[in-house]
Protein backbone atom coordinates (compact mmCIF):
# COMPACT_ATOMS: atom_id res chain seq x y z
CA UNK A 1 0.00 0.00 0.00
CA UNK A 2 2.00 3.04 -0.47
CA UNK A 3 1.74 6.87 1.40
CA UNK A 4 -1.38 8.06 -0.89
CA UNK A 5 -3.24 4.99 -0.27
CA UNK A 6 -2.95 5.12 3.43
CA UNK A 7 -3.73 8.76 3.22
CA UNK A 8 -6.98 8.44 1.19
CA UNK A 9 -7.76 5.56 3.64
CA UNK A 10 -7.19 8.06 6.50
CA UNK A 11 -9.62 11.08 4.84
CA UNK A 12 -11.98 8.99 3.89
CA UNK A 13 -13.08 7.84 7.35
CA UNK A 14 -12.59 11.26 8.53
CA UNK A 15 -14.75 12.41 5.92
CA UNK A 16 -17.63 9.75 6.74
CA UNK A 17 -17.89 9.94 10.31
CA UNK A 18 -18.43 13.94 9.45
CA UNK A 19 -20.88 13.42 6.17
CA UNK A 20 -23.56 10.50 7.47
CA UNK A 21 -26.62 12.06 6.01
CA UNK A 22 -24.88 13.56 3.20
CA UNK A 23 -23.78 10.00 2.73
CA UNK A 24 -27.68 8.15 2.74
CA UNK A 25 -29.21 11.60 0.11
CA UNK A 26 -26.01 10.52 -1.91
CA UNK A 27 -27.48 6.74 -2.29
CA UNK A 28 -30.72 8.01 -2.94
CA UNK A 29 -29.47 10.47 -5.30
CA UNK A 30 -27.52 7.41 -7.03
CA UNK A 31 -30.83 5.78 -7.68
CA UNK A 32 -32.39 7.84 -9.76
CA UNK A 33 -29.64 10.46 -11.08
CA UNK A 34 -26.53 9.82 -13.37
CA UNK A 35 -23.61 9.10 -11.04
CA UNK A 36 -25.97 10.54 -8.29
CA UNK A 37 -25.84 14.30 -9.49
CA UNK A 38 -26.16 16.93 -12.03
CA UNK A 39 -22.77 18.39 -12.58
CA UNK A 40 -18.73 16.31 -12.65
CA UNK A 41 -17.38 19.25 -11.06
CA UNK A 42 -20.10 18.55 -7.75
CA UNK A 43 -19.69 14.75 -7.49
CA UNK A 44 -16.37 13.48 -5.79
CA UNK A 45 -15.02 10.75 -4.56
CA UNK A 46 -16.08 9.06 -1.97
CA UNK A 47 -19.30 11.31 -2.45
CA UNK A 48 -20.34 14.63 -2.22
CA UNK A 49 -21.47 16.25 0.44
CA UNK A 50 -25.52 18.02 0.14
CA UNK A 51 -25.57 21.73 0.67
CA UNK A 52 -28.69 23.13 2.91
CA UNK A 53 -27.55 26.25 2.98
CA UNK A 54 -25.01 29.17 1.88
CA UNK A 55 -24.42 32.30 2.48
CA UNK A 56 -21.41 34.62 1.85
CA UNK A 57 -18.52 32.88 2.15
CA UNK A 58 -19.85 29.55 3.46
CA UNK A 59 -21.96 26.65 2.87
CA UNK A 60 -23.73 24.02 5.03
CA UNK A 61 -24.05 20.79 4.35
CA UNK A 62 -26.78 18.90 5.68
CA UNK A 63 -24.74 17.40 8.77
CA UNK A 64 -24.25 20.55 9.74
CA UNK A 65 -20.80 20.91 8.72
CA UNK A 66 -19.95 24.05 7.58
CA UNK A 67 -17.20 25.06 4.82
CA UNK A 68 -15.71 27.81 3.70
CA UNK A 69 -15.80 27.92 0.41
CA UNK A 70 -13.79 29.00 -3.07
CA UNK A 71 -16.18 27.07 -5.55
CA UNK A 72 -18.32 30.02 -5.16
CA UNK A 73 -21.52 28.94 -7.60
CA UNK A 74 -18.84 27.96 -10.51
CA UNK A 75 -16.86 31.23 -9.84
CA UNK A 76 -20.16 33.17 -10.50
CA UNK A 77 -20.79 34.37 -6.70
CA UNK A 78 -17.85 37.39 -6.66
CA UNK A 79 -19.76 38.96 -4.14
CA UNK A 80 -20.09 35.25 -2.01
CA UNK A 81 -23.35 33.11 -1.41
CA UNK A 82 -26.79 34.82 -1.67
CA UNK A 83 -26.35 38.28 -1.36
CA UNK A 84 -28.21 40.29 0.17
CA UNK A 85 -28.81 43.07 -1.72
CA UNK A 86 -29.88 40.42 -4.41
CA UNK A 87 -31.90 38.75 -2.25
CA UNK A 88 -33.52 41.43 -1.06
CA UNK A 89 -34.74 42.69 -4.56
CA UNK A 90 -35.50 39.20 -5.89
CA UNK A 91 -37.75 38.58 -2.94
CA UNK A 92 -39.85 42.00 -3.97
CA UNK A 93 -39.66 40.60 -7.60
CA UNK A 94 -41.14 37.50 -6.77
CA UNK A 95 -44.54 39.13 -4.85
CA UNK A 96 -44.89 41.54 -7.97
CA UNK A 97 -45.08 38.11 -9.76
CA UNK A 98 -41.43 37.38 -11.55
CA UNK A 99 -41.53 33.65 -12.92
CA UNK A 100 -40.83 33.42 -16.83
CA UNK A 101 -43.33 35.26 -19.42
CA UNK A 102 -41.60 34.39 -22.49
CA UNK A 103 -42.41 38.53 -23.73
CA UNK A 104 -39.39 40.82 -24.33
CA UNK A 105 -39.01 42.86 -20.97
CA UNK A 106 -37.03 45.74 -20.45
CA UNK A 107 -34.46 44.94 -17.91
CA UNK A 108 -32.55 43.04 -20.47
CA UNK A 109 -31.87 46.17 -22.27
CA UNK A 110 -30.34 47.93 -19.61
CA UNK A 111 -27.68 45.03 -19.06
CA UNK A 112 -27.28 45.10 -22.51
CA UNK A 113 -26.56 48.59 -22.62
CA UNK A 114 -24.18 48.07 -19.64
CA UNK A 115 -22.28 44.80 -21.26
CA UNK A 116 -21.71 47.63 -23.99
CA UNK A 117 -20.78 50.53 -21.93
CA UNK A 118 -18.03 48.89 -20.24
CA UNK A 119 -16.59 46.74 -22.85
CA UNK A 120 -15.89 50.60 -24.40
CA UNK A 121 -17.93 50.11 -27.10
CA UNK A 122 -20.53 52.23 -28.76
CA UNK A 123 -21.78 50.30 -32.07
CA UNK A 124 -21.50 46.79 -30.24
CA UNK A 125 -24.80 44.73 -29.75
CA UNK A 126 -26.03 42.19 -27.10
CA UNK A 127 -27.66 38.26 -27.69
CA UNK A 128 -28.38 36.90 -24.17
CA UNK A 129 -28.99 33.16 -23.47
CA UNK A 130 -28.88 30.75 -20.65
CA UNK A 131 -25.03 28.86 -20.23
CA UNK A 132 -21.64 29.59 -21.21
CA UNK A 133 -21.55 26.46 -23.33
CA UNK A 134 -24.72 27.78 -25.38
CA UNK A 135 -22.99 31.31 -25.71
CA UNK A 136 -19.60 30.11 -26.81
CA UNK A 137 -21.17 27.52 -28.96
CA UNK A 138 -23.15 30.40 -30.58
CA UNK A 139 -20.29 32.04 -30.90
CA UNK A 140 -18.40 30.06 -32.75
CA UNK A 141 -21.59 29.79 -35.11
CA UNK A 142 -21.42 33.32 -35.63
CA UNK A 143 -18.19 33.17 -36.60
CA UNK A 144 -18.81 30.07 -39.12
CA UNK A 145 -21.58 31.46 -40.74
CA UNK A 146 -19.95 35.07 -41.17
CA UNK A 147 -16.81 33.77 -42.81
CA UNK A 148 -18.60 30.94 -44.78
CA UNK A 149 -15.17 28.41 -42.88
CA UNK A 150 -15.74 25.38 -40.72
CA UNK A 151 -12.40 25.03 -38.83
CA UNK A 152 -12.02 26.51 -34.94
CA UNK A 153 -9.12 27.15 -32.92
CA UNK A 154 -8.93 26.78 -29.33
CA UNK A 155 -6.07 26.77 -26.75
CA UNK A 156 -4.96 22.76 -25.26
CA UNK A 157 -6.70 23.17 -21.96
CA UNK A 158 -9.25 25.40 -22.33
CA UNK A 159 -12.53 24.97 -21.17
CA UNK A 160 -15.71 26.57 -22.69
CA UNK A 161 -18.73 24.10 -22.19
CA UNK A 162 -19.60 20.78 -23.73
CA UNK A 163 -20.46 22.24 -26.79
CA UNK A 164 -19.80 19.66 -29.96
CA UNK A 165 -17.10 22.05 -31.46
CA UNK A 166 -14.84 23.11 -28.35
CA UNK A 167 -15.01 19.22 -26.80
CA UNK A 168 -11.39 18.88 -28.05
CA UNK A 169 -8.28 19.22 -26.38
CA UNK A 170 -9.53 19.98 -22.82
CA UNK A 171 -7.82 16.77 -20.60
CA UNK A 172 -4.50 16.32 -20.91
CA UNK A 173 -4.48 12.51 -22.35
CA UNK A 174 -1.17 10.84 -21.46
CA UNK A 175 -0.44 10.23 -25.18
CA UNK A 176 -1.74 12.49 -27.13
CA UNK A 177 -1.60 15.56 -25.03
CA UNK A 178 -4.33 18.11 -25.83
CA UNK A 179 -4.90 16.55 -28.77
CA UNK A 180 -8.14 13.94 -27.60
CA UNK A 181 -11.72 14.61 -28.08
CA UNK A 182 -13.69 14.74 -24.80
CA UNK A 183 -16.68 12.73 -25.46
CA UNK A 184 -18.29 10.13 -27.23
CA UNK A 185 -21.32 11.25 -29.46
CA UNK A 186 -18.80 13.76 -31.44
CA UNK A 187 -18.97 13.77 -35.20
CA UNK A 188 -15.23 12.91 -36.39
CA UNK A 189 -15.41 15.46 -38.78
CA UNK A 190 -16.09 18.02 -36.25
CA UNK A 191 -13.46 16.88 -34.29
CA UNK A 192 -11.40 17.17 -37.34
CA UNK A 193 -11.73 20.76 -37.50
CA UNK A 194 -11.64 21.44 -34.05
CA UNK A 195 -7.47 22.55 -34.01
CA UNK A 196 -5.56 22.96 -30.79
CA UNK A 197 -2.67 25.18 -29.98
CA UNK A 198 -0.31 26.14 -26.74
CA UNK A 199 -1.75 28.68 -24.87
CA UNK A 200 0.59 31.96 -24.28
CA UNK A 201 2.94 30.38 -27.20
CA UNK A 202 3.15 32.74 -30.28
CA UNK A 203 5.63 30.70 -31.91
CA UNK A 204 2.65 27.95 -32.49
CA UNK A 205 -0.10 30.42 -32.74
CA UNK A 206 2.00 31.40 -35.92
CA UNK A 207 2.83 28.39 -37.16
CA UNK A 208 -0.64 26.91 -36.91
CA UNK A 209 -2.72 30.30 -38.23
CA UNK A 210 0.09 30.26 -41.34
CA UNK A 211 -0.59 26.48 -42.16
CA UNK A 212 -4.97 26.43 -41.96
CA UNK A 213 -5.18 30.57 -41.36
CA UNK A 214 -7.78 30.14 -44.61
CA UNK A 215 -9.76 27.38 -42.82
CA UNK A 216 -10.46 29.03 -39.42
CA UNK A 217 -13.67 31.06 -38.82
CA UNK A 218 -12.10 32.25 -35.39
CA UNK A 219 -9.89 31.36 -32.73
CA UNK A 220 -11.33 31.38 -29.40
CA UNK A 221 -9.04 31.86 -25.91
CA UNK A 222 -9.67 33.01 -22.42
CA UNK A 223 -7.29 35.55 -21.88
CA UNK A 224 -6.65 34.71 -18.40
CA UNK A 225 -7.05 30.74 -18.71
CA UNK A 226 -9.38 29.41 -16.23
CA UNK A 227 -9.72 25.39 -15.84
CA UNK A 228 -6.79 25.47 -17.80
CA UNK A 229 -4.74 26.53 -14.78
CA UNK A 230 -5.64 29.65 -13.84
CA UNK A 231 -3.01 31.66 -15.94
CA UNK A 232 -3.10 35.43 -17.64
CA UNK A 233 -2.05 35.50 -21.39
CA UNK A 234 0.79 37.92 -22.23
CA UNK A 235 0.26 41.18 -23.56
CA UNK A 236 2.53 39.58 -26.37
CA UNK A 237 0.17 37.05 -27.07
CA UNK A 238 -3.14 39.00 -27.06
CA UNK A 239 -1.67 41.02 -28.97
CA UNK A 240 -0.07 38.63 -31.89
CA UNK A 241 -3.75 36.70 -31.60
CA UNK A 242 -5.28 39.74 -32.90
CA UNK A 243 -3.19 40.93 -35.52
CA UNK A 244 -3.20 37.59 -36.99
CA UNK A 245 -6.69 36.74 -36.66
CA UNK A 246 -7.37 40.22 -38.61
CA UNK A 247 -5.37 39.73 -40.79
CA UNK A 248 -6.26 36.32 -42.08
CA UNK A 249 -10.18 37.22 -41.61
CA UNK A 250 -10.32 35.13 -38.33
CA UNK A 251 -13.02 36.10 -35.84
CA UNK A 252 -11.17 36.53 -31.94
CA UNK A 253 -13.49 35.15 -29.68
CA UNK A 254 -12.36 36.32 -26.02
CA UNK A 255 -14.41 33.42 -23.71
CA UNK A 256 -14.69 35.88 -20.22
CA UNK A 257 -17.30 33.68 -18.89
CA UNK A 258 -15.12 32.84 -16.06
CA UNK A 259 -12.56 36.72 -16.50
CA UNK A 260 -15.43 38.84 -17.26
CA UNK A 261 -15.93 41.09 -13.88
CA UNK A 262 -13.67 39.26 -11.96
CA UNK A 263 -10.67 41.28 -12.44
CA UNK A 264 -12.38 44.65 -13.15
CA UNK A 265 -15.66 46.17 -13.90
CA UNK A 266 -15.65 45.14 -17.46
CA UNK A 267 -14.01 42.04 -19.65
CA UNK A 268 -10.59 41.61 -18.99
CA UNK A 269 -10.05 42.64 -22.56
CA UNK A 270 -10.27 46.34 -21.04
CA UNK A 271 -6.87 45.89 -19.26
CA UNK A 272 -5.40 44.41 -22.20
CA UNK A 273 -6.70 47.16 -24.25
CA UNK A 274 -7.15 44.31 -27.27
CA UNK A 275 -11.08 44.30 -28.18
CA UNK A 276 -11.80 41.04 -29.55
CA UNK A 277 -14.39 40.58 -32.61
CA UNK A 278 -17.12 38.28 -29.99
CA UNK A 279 -16.83 38.16 -26.20
CA UNK A 280 -18.89 35.60 -24.76
CA UNK A 281 -19.66 36.27 -20.82
CA UNK A 282 -21.37 34.29 -18.21
CA UNK A 283 -21.40 33.56 -14.07
CA UNK A 284 -21.08 36.74 -12.94
CA UNK A 285 -23.39 38.67 -15.21
CA UNK A 286 -26.38 36.86 -13.70
CA UNK A 287 -25.88 37.68 -10.35
CA UNK A 288 -26.48 34.05 -9.55
CA UNK A 289 -28.60 33.15 -12.72
CA UNK A 290 -28.73 31.80 -15.77
CA UNK A 291 -27.42 34.24 -17.68
CA UNK A 292 -24.93 34.62 -20.80
CA UNK A 293 -24.56 36.82 -23.41
CA UNK A 294 -22.24 37.19 -26.58
CA UNK A 295 -21.25 40.26 -27.46
CA UNK A 296 -19.79 41.72 -31.05
CA UNK A 297 -19.59 44.61 -33.52
CA UNK A 298 -23.09 45.65 -34.60
CA UNK A 299 -22.46 44.26 -37.92
CA UNK A 300 -21.22 40.96 -37.16
CA UNK A 301 -24.05 40.10 -34.24
CA UNK A 302 -26.60 41.25 -37.20
CA UNK A 303 -25.68 38.09 -38.64
CA UNK A 304 -27.97 36.75 -36.38
CA UNK A 305 -30.46 38.60 -37.20
CA UNK A 306 -30.50 38.20 -41.44
CA UNK A 307 -28.61 36.94 -43.83
CA UNK A 308 -24.75 37.83 -43.89
CA UNK A 309 -22.69 35.10 -44.05
CA UNK A 310 -22.45 32.81 -47.24
CA UNK A 311 -24.59 30.07 -45.48
CA UNK A 312 -27.40 32.60 -44.38
CA UNK A 313 -28.46 33.58 -40.95
CA UNK A 314 -27.21 32.42 -38.02
CA UNK A 315 -29.99 31.05 -35.70
CA UNK A 316 -28.85 32.14 -32.35
CA UNK A 317 -32.10 31.63 -30.66
CA UNK A 318 -30.96 32.48 -26.72
CA UNK A 319 -33.47 29.67 -25.79
CA UNK A 320 -37.14 29.57 -23.75
CA UNK A 321 -35.80 31.60 -20.97
CA UNK A 322 -33.15 33.71 -22.32
CA UNK A 323 -33.33 36.94 -20.91
CA UNK A 324 -35.83 35.90 -18.14
CA UNK A 325 -36.71 38.93 -16.60
CA UNK A 326 -36.11 38.26 -12.90
CA UNK A 327 -32.46 37.14 -14.20
CA UNK A 328 -31.68 40.56 -15.91
CA UNK A 329 -32.67 42.45 -12.92
CA UNK A 330 -30.24 40.11 -10.60
CA UNK A 331 -27.40 40.58 -13.02
CA UNK A 332 -28.10 44.22 -13.17
CA UNK A 333 -27.62 44.54 -9.25
CA UNK A 334 -24.04 42.76 -9.43
CA UNK A 335 -23.30 44.48 -12.66
CA UNK A 336 -24.61 48.25 -11.10
CA UNK A 337 -22.91 47.07 -7.30
CA UNK A 338 -19.54 46.04 -9.11
CA UNK A 339 -19.21 49.18 -11.29
CA UNK A 340 -20.27 51.40 -8.18
CA UNK A 341 -17.93 49.91 -5.43
CA UNK A 342 -14.78 48.69 -8.19
CA UNK A 343 -12.10 50.72 -6.54
CA UNK A 344 -12.67 49.16 -3.22
CA UNK A 345 -14.44 45.66 -4.30
CA UNK A 346 -11.22 44.48 -7.15
CA UNK A 347 -8.61 45.65 -5.01
CA UNK A 348 -9.46 44.14 -1.74
CA UNK A 349 -10.13 40.74 -4.21
CA UNK A 350 -6.91 40.52 -5.46
CA UNK A 351 -5.58 41.69 -2.00
CA UNK A 352 -6.83 38.29 -0.23
CA UNK A 353 -6.19 36.72 -3.41
CA UNK A 354 -2.56 37.36 -3.03
CA UNK A 355 -2.17 36.34 0.75
CA UNK A 356 -3.92 32.93 0.20
CA UNK A 357 -1.42 31.92 -2.92
CA UNK A 358 1.56 33.28 -0.92
CA UNK A 359 0.39 31.19 2.30
CA UNK A 360 -0.19 28.15 0.86
CA UNK A 361 2.99 28.19 -0.76
CA UNK A 362 4.75 28.80 2.63
CA UNK A 363 2.55 26.34 4.23
CA UNK A 364 3.37 23.35 2.24
CA UNK A 365 7.36 24.85 2.20
CA UNK A 366 7.47 25.03 5.88
CA UNK A 367 6.67 20.94 5.38
CA UNK A 368 9.02 20.60 2.65
CA UNK A 369 6.00 19.50 0.24
CA UNK A 370 7.08 21.39 -2.97
CA UNK A 371 4.19 23.04 -4.36
CA UNK A 372 3.16 26.34 -6.48
CA UNK A 373 0.25 28.35 -7.00
CA UNK A 374 -1.32 29.79 -10.18
CA UNK A 375 -3.97 32.56 -10.22
CA UNK A 376 -1.31 35.59 -9.61
CA UNK A 377 -1.89 38.05 -12.47
CA UNK A 378 1.15 39.48 -14.57
CA UNK A 379 2.29 43.39 -16.01
CA UNK A 380 -1.37 43.57 -17.49
CA UNK A 381 -3.59 42.11 -15.18
CA UNK A 382 -2.66 43.98 -11.50
CA UNK A 383 -4.00 41.59 -8.95
CA UNK A 384 -6.11 38.51 -8.60
CA UNK A 385 -8.72 36.32 -6.49
CA UNK A 386 -7.97 33.02 -8.28
CA UNK A 387 -6.06 30.63 -6.66
CA UNK A 388 -5.18 27.15 -7.62
CA UNK A 389 -2.38 24.52 -5.68
CA UNK A 390 0.04 22.09 -8.28
CA UNK A 391 2.17 19.60 -7.01
CA UNK A 392 5.39 19.56 -9.10
CA UNK A 393 7.36 16.02 -9.60
CA UNK A 394 10.23 18.15 -10.32
CA UNK A 395 11.86 20.53 -7.80
CA UNK A 396 11.69 24.27 -9.41
CA UNK A 397 8.82 23.70 -11.59
CA UNK A 398 7.15 26.66 -12.20
CA UNK A 399 3.99 27.07 -14.11
CA UNK A 400 3.46 28.81 -17.46
CA UNK A 401 0.84 26.35 -19.78
CA UNK A 402 -1.61 23.76 -19.24
CA UNK A 403 0.43 21.32 -20.07
CA UNK A 404 2.86 21.21 -17.49
CA UNK A 405 -0.11 21.38 -15.19
CA UNK A 406 -2.47 18.62 -16.39
CA UNK A 407 0.64 16.43 -17.51
CA UNK A 408 1.46 13.57 -14.53
CA UNK A 409 4.74 12.81 -15.33
CA UNK A 410 5.38 16.59 -14.23
CA UNK A 411 2.55 17.38 -11.38
CA UNK A 412 0.70 15.05 -9.63
CA UNK A 413 -2.95 15.97 -10.38
CA UNK A 414 -4.45 12.91 -8.43
CA UNK A 415 -3.00 14.74 -5.42
CA UNK A 416 -4.54 17.81 -5.90
CA UNK A 417 -7.83 16.58 -6.99
CA UNK A 418 -8.44 13.44 -4.77
CA UNK A 419 -6.70 14.04 -1.64
CA UNK A 420 -6.16 17.56 -1.47
CA UNK A 421 -9.72 18.00 -2.07
CA UNK A 422 -10.28 15.74 0.96
CA UNK A 423 -7.96 17.17 3.51
CA UNK A 424 -9.13 20.07 3.01
CA UNK A 425 -12.62 19.13 3.15
CA UNK A 426 -11.92 17.24 6.22
CA UNK A 427 -10.45 20.80 7.56
CA UNK A 428 -13.34 22.63 6.77
CA UNK A 429 -12.42 24.40 3.33
CA UNK A 430 -14.24 23.23 0.19
CA UNK A 431 -11.68 24.17 -2.66
CA UNK A 432 -12.25 22.60 -6.31
CA UNK A 433 -9.28 21.85 -8.62
CA UNK A 434 -7.06 22.73 -5.50
CA UNK A 435 -8.25 26.66 -5.09
CA UNK A 436 -11.10 27.93 -6.21
CA UNK A 437 -12.31 32.11 -6.31
CA UNK A 438 -12.18 34.40 -3.30
CA UNK A 439 -15.26 37.15 -3.05
CA UNK A 440 -16.01 40.14 -1.57
CA UNK A 441 -17.71 38.07 1.53
CA UNK A 442 -14.07 36.26 2.51
CA UNK A 443 -12.74 38.54 5.16
CA UNK A 444 -9.87 38.40 7.21
CA UNK A 445 -10.93 35.62 9.39
CA UNK A 446 -12.22 32.95 6.61
CA UNK A 447 -8.78 33.71 4.91
CA UNK A 448 -6.56 32.86 7.86
CA UNK A 449 -8.54 29.71 8.59
CA UNK A 450 -8.15 28.41 5.37
CA UNK A 451 -4.88 29.36 5.55
CA UNK A 452 -4.60 26.93 8.88
CA UNK A 453 -6.44 24.31 6.59
CA UNK A 454 -4.00 24.17 4.35
CA UNK A 455 -1.15 24.36 6.66
CA UNK A 456 -2.66 20.78 8.42
CA UNK A 457 -3.24 19.43 4.75
CA UNK A 458 0.81 20.01 4.35
CA UNK A 459 1.45 18.45 7.91
CA UNK A 460 -0.76 15.05 6.72
CA UNK A 461 0.84 15.19 3.58
CA UNK A 462 4.61 15.61 5.29
CA UNK A 463 3.17 12.92 7.37
CA UNK A 464 2.28 10.34 4.91
CA UNK A 465 3.55 11.77 1.65
CA UNK A 466 7.50 13.05 1.72
C1 LIG B 1 -14.24 29.73 -19.49
C2 LIG B 1 -15.54 28.98 -19.52
N1 LIG B 1 -16.27 29.01 -20.64
C3 LIG B 1 -17.45 28.36 -20.71
C4 LIG B 1 -17.93 27.65 -19.65
C5 LIG B 1 -19.25 26.93 -19.75
O1 LIG B 1 -20.19 27.62 -19.00
P1 LIG B 1 -21.50 26.87 -18.47
O2 LIG B 1 -21.05 25.91 -17.43
O3 LIG B 1 -22.34 27.98 -17.93
O4 LIG B 1 -22.13 26.20 -19.62
C6 LIG B 1 -17.21 27.61 -18.46
C7 LIG B 1 -17.72 26.85 -17.31
O5 LIG B 1 -17.08 26.64 -16.33
C8 LIG B 1 -15.97 28.27 -18.40
O6 LIG B 1 -15.22 28.23 -17.29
Amino acid sequence: MTGMDRLRGHLVKEYRKKTAKSRAVFHRAEKVMVEGGSHSNRLWRPYPFFAAAAEGPVVRDVDGNTYIDYWQGHYANVLGHNPKLIRREMAACLGRGALHTGFEASHQIELAETLVRKLGGKEAKVRFTTSGTLATMYAVMLAQGLTGRDHVLKIGGGWHGSSPYLLKGVKFHADVGFEGRESAGLLDDIVRRTLVTRFNDCDDLQRIIKENGDRIACFIVEPFLGVGGFLPASKEYIELARRLTAQKGILLVFDEIISGFRFCPSGVQTLYGVRPDLTAFGKIIGGGHAVSAVVGSREDMEGCGRARGPGGRVLFEGGTFSAHSEYMKAGLIMLGHLVRGASTIYPKLARSGEKLRRAIERAFADEGVPARCTGYGNDVVPGSSLFMVHFPREAGLTYKNPEEIYDDRRTNVALREEILKLALLVNGVNAVHGGGSVSVAHGDKDIDRTIEAYGETARLFKKYLY
